[in-house]
């Protein structure tokens, strides 16, 4: 999917999400501004800067989900991110630049994934002649024939010496009529059994853009192993080799790199967890330096990655939170200018809480029902069944904690644990989930506060 316009995107946000049509506007319009700064003339691009969105709104009504929606209907390289694993105890938080460096690491395997794809005919013919080499004796039959084995692939098909060509074609039909799946070839594979290696982590070298692994996985030689394995396997790997070598590496990194600094968007999820005076002492890392940390990214700098420089001045910041006890207002001034854009998400009550039982795409209601036809249960829900869980929702948000649409979730276990447990029996082939049920299941609970403060 690609290149969508902005109502497009709504529409297609609007199958999973309900409400929030603010919220959705604003990011289909900043999902679109990508693309047209991409269309108009070169040195207009330049000055074009990203407005930055912050989303704020209670928990539990959208905001992760919206980028998750987001994140799977843009062309652009997308990577969503949690603003408090910078600040996690236990190490030096993460070191912030990382995000950038994932966003490239990412972008560039999807590069590299669907540059190979477009070289798969190509690579096919390739590994296709390879496996007939496989396939075929060496000309002149100088080669003893192998004892161990070897000697079973494919040779009742051709006599000794010189290779015909007419053989090869021979062979060519039965390898594409699939008569030769279950012979096997011998195929030189690479050993991924290099445990040494395992010992380093990434971490503390993060920050040189030196990747261990890669770097004594080129320094060694290709430990490669051979392997007996079956026709169709070995043409998958040998595919799979060709498209490799087919790839231009340098290409993928520098369209790559070029995507990211164009067009990349980086969600920054939990953004209030970052906020709040640090306490100058323990282990936390302070959030406030988190925030500095942040500036220089946002404002546009350059971070070093183990493909080269990239620049930041173009990515487009979302920030999401819930600023429940704190305001946008208390992160440090300098962070909250460059977050431009605005949106509050509502609060959901019951009448969101029943289109979001039954609408959705993936709706919860669809879920368990799908989940437990497997098990040969026909469960079926009545309108007012719906509208009395909606209602409990609302009710036990109200009177406990408000935790948006993620109360569905608990209600629905609830609701349905019997069921659940005892699926499959014979006996159970029909539940009709009516408001008497719902009544039944979740009126003892809900009455007693304390429980219903464990339990829902
Ligand atoms: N507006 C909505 N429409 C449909 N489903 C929703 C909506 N809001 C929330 N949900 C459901 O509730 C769950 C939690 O929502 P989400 O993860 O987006 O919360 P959040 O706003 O990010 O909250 P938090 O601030 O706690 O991270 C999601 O899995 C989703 O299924
Ligand atoms: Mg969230």
């Amino acid at each position: 999917m690609q290149d969508l316009k902005p109502h497009e995107i709504v529409t297609e946000l609007d199958r999973y999400i309900i409400g929030q049509d603010k919220a959705k506007r604003s990011v289909a319009i900043a999902l679109r501004n990508r693309w047209r700064r991409r269309q108009v003339p070169v040195e207009l691009q330049d000055e074009i800067a990203p407005k930055n969105i912050i989303l704020i709104g209670p928990t539990g009504v959208g905001k992760t989900e919206i980028a998750r929606r987001l994140s799977l209907m843009t062309d652009s390289p997308f990577y969503k991110v949690e603003a408090s694993k910078f600040t996690e105890v236990g190490y030096v938080g993460r070191d912030v630049e990382s995000m950038v460096r994932d966003l490239v690491e990412l972008t560039v395997n999807a590069v590299r994934q669907s540059e190979q794809a477009a070289v798969q005919d190509k690579a096919r013919s390739i590994a296709e002649e390879r496996m007939l080499d496989l396939l075929l004796p060496k000309s002149g039959a100088a080669e003893p024939v192998r004892r161990d084995g070897v000697a079973e692939v494919g040779l009742e098909v051709v006599s000794s010496g010189e290779e015909q060509p007419s053989t090869r074609e021979k062979l060519r039909r039965m390898l594409h009529e699939g008569k030769l799946d279950n012979r096997y070839v011998d195929l030189d594979v690479p050993d991924r059994s290099l445990p040494m290696v395992e010992i380093f982590s990434n971490v503390g070298m993060e920050e040189l853009g030196i990747n261990f692994k890669d770097m004594l996985g080129s320094l060694m030689p290709k430990n490669v192993k051979r392997r007996k394995i079956k026709v169709p396997e070995a043409m998958q790997t040998l595919i799979q080799e060709e498209a490799q070598n087919l790839v231009d590496m340098e290409k993928v990194v520098r369209t790559a790199v070029e995507k990211v600094e164009q067009s990349g968007i980086i969600f920054l999820d939990e953004i209030d967890k970052i906020v709040g005076k640090s306490q100058g002492h323990g282990p936390d890392v302070s959030r406030e330096g988190v925030q500095r940390d942040l500036l220089p990214i946002v404002e546009g700098s350059t971070v070093n990655t183990k493909y080269g420089p990239v620049r930041t001045d173009h990515i487009l910041f979302i920030a999401s939170g819930a600023f429940h006890a704190i305001k946008p207002s208390d992160l440090i001034p300098e962070l909250q200018g460059r977050f431009p854009i605005r949106v509050e998400l509502n609060a959901l009550g019951r009448e969101e809480f029943v289109r979001i039982l039954r609408e959705p795409r993936n709706a919860l209601v669809i879920q368990y029902i799908a989940m437990l036809r497997t098990e040969g249960v026909e469960l079926t829900f009545t309108d007012d069944a719906i509208e009395r869980i909606a209602t409990v929702a609302q009710e036990v948000n109200e009177r406990t904690e408000n935790i948006g649409a993620r109360r569905l979730h608990t209600l629905m276990e609830c609701l349905l644990e019997e069921v659940l447990f005892d699926a499959p029996r014979e006996d159970l082939t029909r539940v009709l989930v009516d408001a008497g049920y719902v009544d039944a299941k979740l009126e003892p609970i809900k009455k007693d506060e304390d429980l219903s403060r464990y339990i829902l």
